[in-house]
């Protein structure tokens, strides 16, 4: 099997799917891996580092792409990209479906066999495979620092000839893996921290980390059979509102990562809390992806609003590219070794992880919710 690298096209993105540590365990077992040259360059990784473990170099896209049986990538191919597919190939990346419907279609057209990386169940057997949990980690390490770049405040207390300074205070809204990095990443920089989630199973983890658990007392059941958060009563979301106005009141930072179900962001902060903010306090809205969780977020910009700096950094595992690149890059070797067997990738569809991450095969939607989308005219 001959695995193809290309550099990333799409704009600021500067990570690389494949790192060199990984294409020496991909060489050692048999597989032969191409890069497009300077494809690493971005994220530290300079072209010498992949030819010493064994890496062929390609002057193009279409070069590494000739002949190649699986391309992996960080960012959905676009449409050039996607037609340089040799028919039947495999595809493993982040493809979004609901957000790509027309590179679906153009995936079915090639016959590719595309693997999403978000796609892929958040089961124990796949835990290494877990790209959403790799980037939320860095989102969570790296909302705190713009928060803390942005804040006219220090973070921690210090005790200077000059007098006492008081801490910052943190309130973060969602404690899922980027929520639980913030309150981790705001704790070493020494703020007092308040978290919240409708999950109750996250509360021993937000305080074990050192910060308060503060949420809305109700007997509802918040997450579903997958683990997820579902939605949940008018009644409680009108009480929950009450709680975040009045502790977005007294942080100087507010950190906000709720994700309904892996997808949907729902909407917590109202542009009237905004307003009853301390001015110069900071908001990061990691949701802004989905739309954010904050009414007057603009995704992708920094904001100022009522004299609160609203930031909703859209790819911040971008940010950190030599990270963001090792641990994507390693869990997509995990992904295509745990399938690698007699010198052969084997594509079990009866495997829970391939049947839940294989969204096209043989000119077929395999992914049930994006064949319905399509079906419906998505
Ligand atoms: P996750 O699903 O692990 O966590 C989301 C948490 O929100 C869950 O614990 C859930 O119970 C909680 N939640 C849902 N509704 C809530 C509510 N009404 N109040 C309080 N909590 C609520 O998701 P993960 O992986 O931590 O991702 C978090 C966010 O970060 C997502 O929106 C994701 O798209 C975003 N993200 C953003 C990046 C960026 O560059 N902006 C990069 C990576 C992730």
């Amino acid at each position: 099997m001959k695995i193809a690298v290309i550099k990333e096209t799409m704009p600021d993105e500067r990570r690389v799917a494949l790192v060199p540590e990984s294409c020496k365990k991909l060489i050692a077992a048999g597989i032969s891996v191409t890069l497009q040259r300077g494809a690493g360059a971005d994220a530290g990784f300079p072209d010498q580092q992949y030819v010493d473990v064994g890496v062929t170099l390609a002057d193009d896209a279409a070069a590494a792409l000739r002949d190649a049986d699986l391309l992996a990538k960080v960012q959905p191919p676009t449409p050039a990209e996607a037609e340089m597919l040799r028919e039947g190939s495999l595809l493993l990346t982040s493809l979004i479906p609901s957000r790509n419907m027309e590179l679906v279609k153009k995936l079915v057209q090639r016959r590719a066999t595309s693997f999403s990386t978000e796609l892929i169940p958040r089961i124990t057997r796949a835990q290494a495979m877990d790209t959403l949990s790799s980037m939320s980690n860095i989102a969570g390490y790296k909302a705190v620092l713009i928060a803390a770049n942005e804040l006219p405040r220090y973070f921690p207390m210090l005790m200077t000839a000059a007098g006492t300074v008081l801490p910052a205070k943190v309130f973060v809204i969602g404690a899922g893996v980027a929520g639980l990095q913030a309150i981790a990443t705001a704790k070493r920089l020494g703020a007092q921290i308040e978290a919240t989630d409708t999950r109750p199973a996250v509360k021993t983890e937000i305080e074990s980390l050192g910060a308060k658990f503060v949420g809305v007392d109700t007997t509802e059941s918040a997450q579903d059979a997958g683990g997820y958060a579902k939605e949940l009563s008018a009644d409680f979301y009108k009480k929950q509102a009450e709680l975040i106005g009045e502790r977005c009141a007294v942080a100087d930072v507010v950190i906000t990562t709720a994700l309904i179900g892996g997808v949907k962001a729902p909407r917590l902060i109202t542009g009237d809390m905004v307003q009853r903010m301390k001015p110069g306090s900071v908001i990061v809205d990691l949701a802004a992806p989905g739309g954010g969780n904050c009414e007057l977020t603009e995704p992708g910009k920094t904001v100022v609003k009522h004299g609160v700096t609203i930031c909703a950094p859209l790819n911040l595992p971008s940010e950190v590219p030599y990270h963001g690149s090792t641990l994507w890059s390693r869990n997509l070797t995990t992904f295509v070794m745990t399938f690698w067997k007699d010198k052969q990738f084997q594509l079990d569809l009866n495997d829970d992880i391939l049947k839940g991450a294989t969204l096209t095969h043989d000119g077929k939607v395999l992914h049930a919710q994006t064949r319905d989308a399509l079906a419906a005219g998505g």
